[in-house]
């Protein structure tokens, strides 16, 4: 095994970003299972959102541990994997991949890329690896490690570099919870190809209620109670969740006011406070910086009502 790959193993035990190189794309990694280090991949990429990242997975078996298979699922996988398809399924109830990584949602995706390097990677480190590609929000995804480096310069995390990807184009993402497969995203493996498998997918520009990709969600992940943003403090019955120094705060998503950590508590906290025993949840301010932008966007969808 190279050398770097036991080094990368150990940085993400450690909590650090790492870069590789899979047959789409290059993905910035963290342990999937490390809120903080997925934070950390929120605020290296700058979006203004979260959005839900892909757990890649060294096999059918290790995404069995996370996610609820399906009989479709199953096929396709059995069919594509490794390969430059990812697939949409419900979180098991014991799930250990970070909620931050789901952006709240109760699905998680699931790939396993046709890297060796990614492959051993996975391995080495014994948990799965969310990435997203490894661009600051806003450019193209890249395709060489230098690429990644002229984008993040100084902030670059340890890459190992595998080359040019063979494919360029990221993953098909497919939702498969159901019968039918629905197509999340067109990528590197064609419809055709997976029709042949899975028989007739449901698809954006041919179906009316085809699910939208969660980014396009007003009311993205919405808690049971109500929930109030820029709260200075709580009303009869309601929890108060605090930023910065708060006495009365049932939760406190970051009592020294550092946004990395709110955000890596942001959605298990408003799920523990989520129960009939409060009428509401009162969030305080969160200042719109860095990844205060990104936070008070998913508060902002979790207040929204239907
Ligand atoms: O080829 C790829 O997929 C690359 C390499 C690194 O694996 N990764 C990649 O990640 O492109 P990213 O974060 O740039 O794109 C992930 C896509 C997004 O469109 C996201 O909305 C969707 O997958 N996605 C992730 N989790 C989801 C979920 N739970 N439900 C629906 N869509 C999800
Ligand atoms: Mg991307």
């Amino acid at each position: 095994m190279r050398p770097e790959i036991e080094e990368a193993a150990r940085l993400l035990r450690a909590g650090k970003l790492v870069v590789f190189p899979t047959e789409t794309v290059y993905g910035l990694g963290a342990l999937a299972t490390d809120d903080h280090a997925v934070a950390s991949i929120y605020e290296l990429k700058g979006r203004p959102t979260f959005n839900p990242l892909i757990a890649h997975v060294d096999s059918p078996e290790m995404a069995a541990k996370y996610v609820e298979m399906t009989p479709l699922a199953q096929k396709l996988m059995e069919a594509f994997w490794p390969g430059p398809v990812t697939f949409v399924l419900k979180r098991k109830k014991d799930c250990r991949i970070s909620l931050l990584a789901s952006a709240g949602l109760d699905t998680l995706a699931v790939r396993c890329p046709q890297n060796q390097i990614a492959l051993d990677l996975i391995k080495k480190t014994g948990e799965a690896i969310v990435a997203p590609s490894a661009n600051p929000s806003g450019e193209v995804s890249p395709t060489t490690a230098l690429h990644v480096q002229t984008s993040f310069k100084e902030k670059t995390p340890f890459i190992i570099d595998g080359g040019p990807c063979r494919v360029g184009l990221e993953s098909t993402v497919l939702l498969v919870t159901g019968e039918k497969a629905a197509v999340l995203r067109y990528g590197g493996l064609s419809i055709d190809d997976i029709e042949a498998v899975s028989g007739p997918t449901i698809r954006p520009e041919k179906d009316q209620d085809a699910p939208m990709s969660p980014g396009q969600l007003k009311s993205h992940y919405a808690p049971h109670l109500p929930l109030r943003m820029n709260a200075l403090e709580a009303f009869d019955g309601e929890a108060l969740l605090g930023f910065g120094p708060a006495p009365n705060a049932v939760l406190n998503l970051s009592s020294s006011e550092d946004l990395k950590e709110a955000a890596a508590n942001l959605f298990s906290m408003i799920r523990q406070l989520d129960t009939p025993k409060y009428t509401g949840i009162a969030v305080m301010p969160i200042p719109m910086e860095g990844l205060g932008f990104a936070i008070n966007d998913r508060l902002k969808r979790a207040s929204y009502r239907k």
